[in-house]
């Protein structure tokens, strides 16, 4: 089965706990955007009422707003209480690598508000050890960028800086780099998560620990919900 009919799988089946009167979070990505589309459809059919939505993205806020999902704000709504998103890599603890799309920062904030975060992919997101099939992006401010890209160095990844595909440098809704970091398979993700949090300049990085509720993974034989395990 082609990945964009699986991607839109696994969309579709996270929509089915959406309930009508819900605040909810809209991932950014070409999964995500399936349950975006879905909701809409679901609004417009009256099947959901009373749906407001945070968007993660600039992209994902124009295309709710071309199909007329009422649009709310975390400040208006702190408190999200189901987020549908993507992710790059899926680890068996749920622990996950996101930011592919550019947008882990507000992705970010959007999961951490969020009483219920249900990540959606295709199988072949899955992995035994985070890390081993995904690069951690890394969101950085553009002054003094090369700094750190000489720190993750220094911790052992292999470091890329995003372009876009004119080969240009990428900056995210935010104005920032991102810095697309190999380490490999992450034995320690928590330490890494910290190492990233402690350097000033680095805004974000994309290794999601312990934010994440539910995955839902499409695969040709169907769409199952995962168990999490230790
Ligand atoms: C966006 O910044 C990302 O976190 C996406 O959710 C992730 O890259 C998955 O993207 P796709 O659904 O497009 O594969």
């Amino acid at each position: 089965m082609e990945v964009t009919l699986l991607k839109q799988h696994a969309a579709e089946k996270a929509v089915e706990f959406v309930e009508s009167g819900m605040i909810v979070g809209l991932g950014h990505g070409t999964t995500a955007i399936w349950a975006t589309r879905k909701i809409a459809e679901l609004l417009k059919s009256k099947q959901l009422i009373n749906i407001l939505a945070v968007p993660c993205s600039a992209q994902t806020e124009a295309e709710a707003r071309q199909l007329g999902i009422p649009l709310t704000t975390l400040e208006s709504h702190p408190a999200i209480d189901l987020t549908i998103d993507g992710a790059d890599e899926v680890a068996p603890n749920f622990n996950v690598i996101k930011g592919g799309g550019g947008a882990l920062l507000r992705e970010k904030i959007v999961a951490q508000a969020t009483k219920r975060e249900i990540i959606v992919v295709d199988e072949s997101k899955l992995s035994p050890v985070i890390g081993t099939k995904w690069a951690v992006p890394v969101e950085v401010i553009p002054f003094g960028y090369v700094s750190q890209k000489v720190y993750l160095e220094g911790l052992g990844a292999k470091v890329s800086i995003r372009q876009k595909a004119d080969g240009t440098t990428f900056y995210t809704d935010q104005g920032n780099i991102i810095l697309d970091s190999n380490f490999g398979a992450i034995s320690d993700p928590t330490g890494l998560a910290e190492q990233l949090k402690g350097r000033t300049g680095i805004v974000e990085h994309g290794l999601f620990i312990r934010l994440v509720s539910d995955v839902i993974v499409a695969a040709a034989s169907g769409t199952r919900q995962l168990q999490k395990q230790p």
